[in-house]
């Protein structure tokens, strides 16, 4: 898809920015003009090839070995890479995990790394950029929840807590940072073909599939669009909002 350059002389922030979803973020923005920071857990090493197709659009592009559930290393970390990007417009809070089972039998350590990884890095990162967009008085936060975030989903009860927990701090944070400029709004996409989705049974994919609409899955692409139009200005007078991509369910 052609992709109009609407983010020139933006730098964006994608946690887990270079597999998936974030990935697909990534490089939209890449192709709209933006320089990026993004964060991996991965070896830096083994993202070589991405990176090298990302800076070939021609903006900066970073990469930070970063656990994103660690306050103390997004302290350490995140504000002197914006530092020396000379500032931040964009934040994309993607990063997630899943751990799913029943609540009877979910141990506490798949609880706890679910809300660490999908809402607790959320906090951090934030709290780690306000400082610079705020300066701005101007910037765009999007968090990445999910539909289950909104309708709850059997055997998800940590994620779905998570992601909803995400849609009311964006919400929160709204309205606290509007008047600095700042909006945060979230998209809420359904079922996307990614090594997350991959690991379910076929028959559940299946299943997924005929309550869409549009009877099919849904692509990183298709969040990328909508997260593009949240990081630009296109979107500048949407805020606290939640935007669905899921194809209708
Ligand atoms: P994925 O598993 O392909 O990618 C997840 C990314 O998060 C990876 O880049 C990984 O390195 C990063 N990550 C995981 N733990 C991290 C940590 N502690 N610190 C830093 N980075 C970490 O998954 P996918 O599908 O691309 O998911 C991206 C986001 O979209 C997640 O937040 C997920 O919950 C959300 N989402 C995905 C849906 C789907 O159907 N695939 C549906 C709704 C939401």
């Amino acid at each position: 898809m052609e992709i109009p350059q609407i983010l020139t002389g933006k730098a964006a922030i994608v946690t887990g920015g270079v597999r998936g979803i974030g990935r697909a973020i990534s490089e939209a923005f890449a192709k709209a003009g933006a320089d990026l920071i993004l964060t991996t857990t991965r070896d830096k090493s083994a993202c070589g090839e991405v990176l090298d197709h990302l800076r070939s659009f021609g903006g900066r592009v970073e990469l930070l070995k970063l656990n994103v559930s660690d306050k103390t290393e997004v302290a350490a970390q995140l504000p002197e890479a914006v530092t020396a990007f000379g500032g931040v417009d964009i934040l994309v809070n993607n990063a997630g995990i899943t751990r799913d089972g029943l609540m009877l039998r979910m141990s506490e350590q798949d609880w706890d790394e679910v809300l660490a990884v999908d809402l607790k890095s959320a906090f951090n990162t934030v709290q780690a950029v306000l400082p610079f967009m705020s300066r701005k008085r101007s910037g765009s936060i999007i968090n990445i929840s999910s539909v289950v975030g909104l309708t709850g989903n059997a055997g998800q009860c940590n994620y779905a807590a998570a992601k909803a927990g995400l849609i009311g701090m964006s919400k929160s944070l709204a309205r606290e940072m509007g008047p600095r400029g700042i909006r945060t709004n979230c998209i809420a996409p359904g079922f996307i073909c990614t090594d997350m989705t991959a690991k379910l049974p076929e028959q559940m994919a299946q299943d997924w599939k005929n309550r869409v609409a549009l009877r099919r899955l849904g692509t990183p692409e298709d969040v990328a669009g909508v997260a593009l139009f949240l990081a630009s200005d296109l979107s500048a007078y949407v805020n606290g909002e939640v935007i669905g991509c899921t194809g209708c369910m």
